[in-house]
């Protein structure tokens, strides 16, 4: 059995991973993390038993103390030895933004086996995880699903790659015109047409950010240029994203939209887990395909653009500048159309003062969550 660590178990992909984890005997899960959700922690301490508790918001740690006394306790500052200087041997991360970068920096360090769903860690530090990823010879195995798509789909021929087709749904506003994007409430922006996510991811769907977060997370991890990564629409996300090979011929996985098979494929390739969900080509009828419309999803198209010039790191900015907006539209306190004004304007501002040290990227972060704070409240919205 594999000593295994879940960090963001309170989550959706981590209580995900948990279920897919207790269908099997592979491993043991020797510990989980969690920032806030103490009852949902509680069930899980009294369900799981792990050996190793992460709790990010450190004043809960004496009430679970009291509940159970034999558990080893971390925190922010001692993450870095659960990770390190413990029998963990397999470590998941599903921690939502920022805070999940040090970890896989830690995972990869340590050389532990290392399932990613935090895409904010790519998009903010690729070429740091990638580079120590290559130098430690530690594969970091995607979970999101079109990245999980794509290293199932290229299965020992990344040689033959030319290009990628990143698939999108279009999020609930894919139909919508333009000039409604005012009128969007945070209800309707959390209603997302195939996918049950968390709430930072599915706005993140809902402005198609989460899309151009995908396109650099792709880059890095499968060590593309812009010009190999194609976005495509495909409302009915069943073609969860494809690889097109030299010669023409293209590789696509498909199956009905559920986390549970890309984790399940993260933690058990090469075998595969039993699921009762089956596509039926007959039922589905007709697959449709378009272009991401990017005069609309202004985020997407800033996304690529940034990543073209990967030598920047300008996705420090987007996922910084973003998750500070997400929050505020959360509470109401801005537009959903000033999401993509305030980021853009976030890139102008800080272009070019960005570090590529990976202890300097969580400072940064945080100033540039300052400064995009300020320029919400300076200017209220736009
Ligand atoms: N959900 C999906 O279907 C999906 C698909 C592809 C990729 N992803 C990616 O997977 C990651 C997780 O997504 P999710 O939807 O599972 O998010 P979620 O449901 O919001 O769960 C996030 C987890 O991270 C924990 N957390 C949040 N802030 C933290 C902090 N500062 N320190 C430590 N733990 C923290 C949360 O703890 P509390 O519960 O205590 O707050 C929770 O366990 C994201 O990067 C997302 O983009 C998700």
């Amino acid at each position: 059995m594999e000593n295994i660590l879940i960090l963001g178990s309170t989550g959706s992909i981590g209580q995900n991973a948990i279920e897919v984890i207790k269908k099997g005997s592979k491993y043991n899960i020797i510990g989980i993390a969690f920032n806030k959700n103490i009852s949902k922690a509680i069930d899980q301490i009294k369900l799981l038993k792990p050996k190793y508790v992460y709790v990010g918001e450190a004043s809960y740690i004496k009430q679970l103390k009291d509940l159970f006394p034999n558990i080893e306790y971390f925190t922010q500052e001692t993450l870095v030895d659960l990770i390190g200087r413990t029998d963990v041997d397999f470590v998941v991360n599903a921690f939502v933004g920022s805070a999940g970068i040090l970890p896989s920096f830690y995972a990869i360090y340590y050389k532990k086996k290392f399932a990613l769903a935090n895409k904010e860690s790519l998009v903010v530090a690729g070429k740091i995880l990638t580079d120590l990823a290559k130098k430690n010879n530690v594969e970091i195995i995607p979970i999101d699903s079109e990245h999980s798509a794509i290293y199932q789909c290229l299965d020992g021929k990344r040689q033959y790659l030319d290009k990628i087709i990143l698939t999108a749904s279009g999020g609930p506003f894919r139909q919508t015109n333009k000039k409604q994007f005012k009128n969007i409430t945070k209800e309707m922006a959390l209603h997302h047409p195939k996918w049950n996510m968390g709430a930072k991811i599915t706005i993140d769907s809902a402005t198609m950010m989460n899309k151009g977060f995908e396109v650099i997370e792709a880059g890095w991890l499968f060590d593309l240029d812009s010009n190999q990564i194609e976005v495509v629409v495909h409302k009915e996300c069943i073609v969860h994203s494809a690889v097109e090979f030299i010669d023409g011929s293209i590789i696509a996985q498909m199956a009905l939209p559920d986390m549970k098979l890309p984790i399940a494929y993260a933690l058990y390739k090469p075998h595969r887990i039993a699921f009762e969900n089956r596509l039926s080509f007959v039922d589905i009828g007709s697959l449709s395909f378009e272009k991401p419309d990017l005069d609309k999803f202004e985020l997407l198209a800033l996304a690529q653009e940034a990543f073209k010039k990967k030598n920047k790191n300008l996705g420090l900015l987007l996922n910084a500048a973003d998750e500070v907006c997400v929050e505020c539209f959360l509470e109401n306190r801005i537009k959903f159309t000033d999401i993509p004004k305030i980021i853009k304007q976030i890139v102008i501002d800080f272009e070019d003062n960005l570090s590529d040290n990976v202890f300097e990227l969580q400072a940064q972060t945080q100033i540039i969550k300052t400064e995009t704070a300020k320029l919400i409240e300076k200017t209220r919205g736009f």
